[in-house]
């Protein structure tokens, strides 16, 4: 099996791609990384291994995976296009380069969040069961985080995935943080502010002095 970080949400559209380009930027001096997105879907308007790429200036991205048209969940993706998903062909897109890789430390991608599904039976939280790996959340600072972080939270420990912390992407809100630290019992890793615009050099910037400056995603994950 593998060794990294699994990137979940709390939602779509939270920031995932932009929390794994971060951790690409942040760690790629410290461990040979390499990125990964397992299942995409509306491939046509959101590549977010092309985003990865542009973000953090790398080429170390995993080009295989399930790419699918229809922007909507998994599951429904794959059924609309006469094909279905499940945990075993997603790990069978690693096979080889795992071996080849030695010692790559992966930053995978969710879709969604942790119960979207993939097929009629099986959701994310089978995929990242079965890669063994923490989860890193990506989650919104604003109103309803609390909620949405503390049900991501609970449904992993439930299934005894190990949860790595919570970034809060958006205005720095200290209460929500301080709620999710607190009910969650997981440390916020970072509070990522809103770059405006989004470029390479503001997350550069951004992830060299403020993301996890101690190193402790490193340590606990990477290492
Ligand atoms: N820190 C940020 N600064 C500026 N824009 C951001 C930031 N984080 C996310 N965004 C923007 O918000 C949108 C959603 O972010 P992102 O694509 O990372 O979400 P996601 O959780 O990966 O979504 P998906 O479920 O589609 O993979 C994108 O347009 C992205 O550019
Ligand atoms: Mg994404």
């Amino acid at each position: 099996v593998i060794q990294g970080i699994f990137v979940t949400g709390t939602d779509t559209n939270v920031g995932k791609t932009v929390v794994s380009a971060a951790l690409m930027v942040r760690y790629r001096a410290e461990a040979p990384l390499k990125y990964w997105k397992p299942v995409q879907t509306g491939i046509a308007h959101d590549d977010d291994s092309r985003e990865v790429a542009r973000l953090a200036r790398v080429g170390e991205i995993h080009e295989r995976g399930v790419r699918l048209q229809h922007p909507v969940s998994p599951h429904l993706a794959a059924r609309l296009e006469g094909t279905r998903i499940s945990v075993r062909s997603l790990l069978d897109q690693l096979d080889g380069d795992v071996d080849a890789a030695g010692d790559t430390r992966w930053i995978v991608e969710g879709a969604g969040g942790v119960l979207v599904p993939i097929n009629e039976r099986e959701t994310m939280a089978d995929l990242i069961g079965a890669l063994d790996v923490p989860v890193l959340i990506a989650a919104r600072s604003t109103l309803g985080t609390i909620n949405h972080t503390l049900m991501t939270i609970e449904v992993l420990r439930r299934r005894m995935l190990r949860v790595a912390g919570v970034v809060m992407v958006g205005e720095p809100n200290d209460e929500n943080r301080l709620a999710i630290e607190k009910y969650g019992a997981a440390e916020v890793i970072a509070e990522m502010p809103r770059f405006d615009p989004l470029t390479p050099d503001a997350l550069e910037g951004w992830a060299r002095t403020s993301f996890d400056p101690g190193g402790v995603l490193f340590v606990g994950c990477l290492r």
